[in-house]
């Protein structure tokens, strides 16, 4: 390994840890030293990924300030630091009819707030309550989900896009504000994942088809090639980068 992607001796948290995306960069983060802190709503998923791939399961609603500030002081009460954030878990196509996704006149009020509280306000919160630990500790990293949503028009999902070019906004803000302090502050935003977040969709070949059409490589992504990137942003190999926007998309914002 890479001695710049050697994460021995430092604390991670990854939300959203117990499926897809998260779920992946967890366990590499942890095949490669870290001590991983693994939240999620869901904390029985979070409990058998972090069986698997060894970290500590905490259960975080990350629409819950409380919840999100009690992570963080784990984080300390447990290694005394905290050097990387992935604000991975978020609300997307296949959630419940809570989360509804749809274009602007046919999103319930309440569902447009539960969206943006949990895939906007919650990377939000998450920043305000990590961002003091890591300056205090020498620096950190920080990398946000943001989506293909936020960089290109994708109808249908108008308020999941709309929490998610909050995301690419707050990032570049809290990167100029705390680069300062050595936190880097980075965001992804990718394109169609295979997880169970899609998963349903991507099983009508019309919907998978829709998809591809716009991806020059002509398919849609793995979990993997999102994981990769989302570690290596963290990364001491990405000393130098703070404040990118990165699409992991196959190319399709580059049409
Ligand atoms: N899959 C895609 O096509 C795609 C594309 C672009 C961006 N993304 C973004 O990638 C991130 C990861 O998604 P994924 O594809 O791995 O989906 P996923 O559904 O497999 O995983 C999402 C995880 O977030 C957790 N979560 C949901 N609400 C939560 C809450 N309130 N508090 C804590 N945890 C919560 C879920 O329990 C789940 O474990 C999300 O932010 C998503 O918006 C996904």
């Amino acid at each position: 390994m890479n001695a710049t992607q050697d994460f021995s001796g430092k604390v991670v948290i990854v939300t959203g840890a117990a499926s897809g995306q998260g779920r992946v960069a967890a366990g590499m983060f942890a095949a490669r030293g870290a001590q991983v802190i693994l939240a999620d709503v869901d904390l029985a998923g979070a409990q058998a990924a972090a069986d698997e791939i060894g970290g500590l399961a905490l259960e975080v609603d990350v629409a819950r300030e409380a919840d999100l500030a009690a992570m963080v002081a784990e984080a300390e009460r447990r290694f005394g630091r905290l050097d990387v954030l992935f604000n991975n878990a978020g609300v997307g196509f296949s959630a419940s009819p809570r989360y509804k996704m749809a274009g602007i006149t046919e999103t319930p009020l309440e569902a447009f707030d539960a969206i943006v509280a949990i895939n906007l306000r919650g990377v939000a919160l998450g920043c305000k309550h990590a961002l003091p630990l890591m300056a205090r500790g020498g620096g950190g990293a920080i990398v946000n989900s943001a989506s293909i949503n936020a960089i290109a028009a994708v109808p249908g999902a108008d308020a999941y896009t709309a929490a998610k070019g909050g995301v690419v906004s707050l990032t570049r803000v809290l990167a100029s504000d705390w680069g300062p302090r050595n936190v880097r502050v980075n965001c992804i935003c990718a394109g169609p994942i295979a997880t169970p977040m899609i998963g349903e969709l991507l099983e009508d070949p019309e919907f998978e088809a829709s998809m591809t059409t716009n991806i020059p490589l002509g398919r849609v992504g793995r979990a993997e090639e999102v994981a990769e990137v989302a570690v290596f942003l963290a990364s001491d190999a990405a000393s130098y980068i703070n404040g990118v926007i990165l699409p992991v998309d196959g190319g399709w914002s580059a049409r």
